[in-house]
């Protein structure tokens, strides 16, 4: 479906079935999405059973229009309306103090609530056919990285659920920020598109982020977010990052993937186009230029997808310490090798 010409009738089929509790997958700016009704406590039941996912990991409910937000949040703070007005509709969502209307099923038990408001035309069209709540988490397996078009909706769907609206790619490639508006000092559950700069633009003060973003949460310690406690964005190959001066990077992979490959393994290079005639791998992707961050985002998950439908058992990959959205790509790259950095 193409976001400036949508097709209504679709549309309203697609809410038809998320209205009778069924499941819809749709495009976002950020990653396609499964959706279902979020007030209706079987439809969340149906999303968790389809994703094969915990049920104490809450959804985000997304919305169309700023009066959708005051019937499920108990407040919205000052700093919460000013957010919303600079970066809603888009890639941004925050949680709030929830009311009784939004089910314990939809937030995993918690009291807070998750919200967002997409961008992207077809989403906003579907949320308002739908009754004008729709609970999404990213419409991959649990484990799998976050689908980027739709037939990774369909690899790990199909089968499970009653629809899949085909956008095409989606914009951003990585899923929405998400700030807790909960406490006193705003806080970044999981870095985004929009940074932590951008976010202090407008709150004009600091924000922080949550231990789990930094990587230092220890077994006893919850993140904030309960997904960020999941092993996550995994590929099924064994992943490493390294780390380095690019000669030291390169000649390290290089002798680590001909070690791998003696030993039977095949093995995959995340690197970028400055780099990518240089490896002498199986496999090398070259994800963008190392400039091009926006490209680096979008191209990240089709990769390790692509890597383990390539059968990878070893994945090498450069990091991307770009200024912008970096943090988040290095935050989901990081997960995706389970922690495993080494430095040259
Ligand atoms: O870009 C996105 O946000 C995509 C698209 C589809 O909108 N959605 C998405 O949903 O990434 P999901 O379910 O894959 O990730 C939601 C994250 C999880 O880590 C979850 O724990 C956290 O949001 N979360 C949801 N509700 C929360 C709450 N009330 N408090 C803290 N964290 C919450
Ligand atoms: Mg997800």
């Amino acid at each position: 479906m193409d976001e400036n010409n949508i097709d209504q009738t679709a549309i309203q089929q697609a809410g038809d079935i998320i209205k009778n509790g069924g499941l819809v997958a749709f495009p976002t700016e950020t990653v396609y999405g499964l959706g279902g009704d979020a007030l209706n406590p079987e439809s969340s039941a149906k999303i968790y059973a389809a994703k094969g996912r915990p049920s104490d990991n809450p959804l985000i409910v997304h919305i169309a229009d700023m009066d959708a937000l005051y019937p499920i949040v108990k407040s919205v703070p000052e700093a919460a309306v000013r957010l919303a007005d600079k970066y809603w509709p888009g890639p941004l969502t925050m949680v709030f103090k929830k009311k009784e209307t939004v089910p314990d099923e939809t937030t995993g038990g918690l009291d807070t609530v998750a919200v967002r408001m997409p961008s992207h035309k077809v989403a906003l069209a579907l949320i308002s056919a739908s009754g004008g709540y729709i609970a999404a988490p990213s419409a991959n397996v649990s484990g799998r990285p976050s689908p980027t078009l739709a037939q990774h909706v369909a690899e790990d769907m199909n089968g499970r659920i009653d629809m899949i609206i085909d956008g095409g790619a989606v914009e951003i490639g990585l899923e929405s920020t998400i700030v807790d508006m909960t406490s006193k000092q705003p806080l970044i559950l999981r870095p985004g598109y929009i940074t932590k700069e951008m976010l202090e633009q407008v709150l004009r003060t600091e924000a922080a982020y949550d231990k789990a973003v930094l990587g230092v949460t220890s077994a006893d310690e919850h993140p904030r977010a309960p997904g960020m406690k999941y092993k996550h964005y995994a590929p099924a190959g064994d992943m490493v990052i390294v780390k380095g001066s690019e000669d030291q990077v390169i000649s390290y992979i290089n002798e680590q993937a001909a070690e791998k490959r003696a030993q039977g393994e095949k093995v995959g290079v995340i690197a970028t186009q400055e780099t990518c005639m240089k490896y002498t791998a199986e496999d090398v992707v070259n994800i963008g230029a190392r400039t091009d961050e926006e490209a680096i985002a979008s191209h990240l998950y089709a990769t390790l997808r692509a890597f383990d439908e390539a059968g990878m058992t070893c994945i090498y990959s450069e990091e991307f310490d770009t200024p912008r959205i970096g943090q988040a790509i290095m935050n989901r790259l990081i997960r995706a090798a389970a922690h495993q950095i080494i430095e040259v």
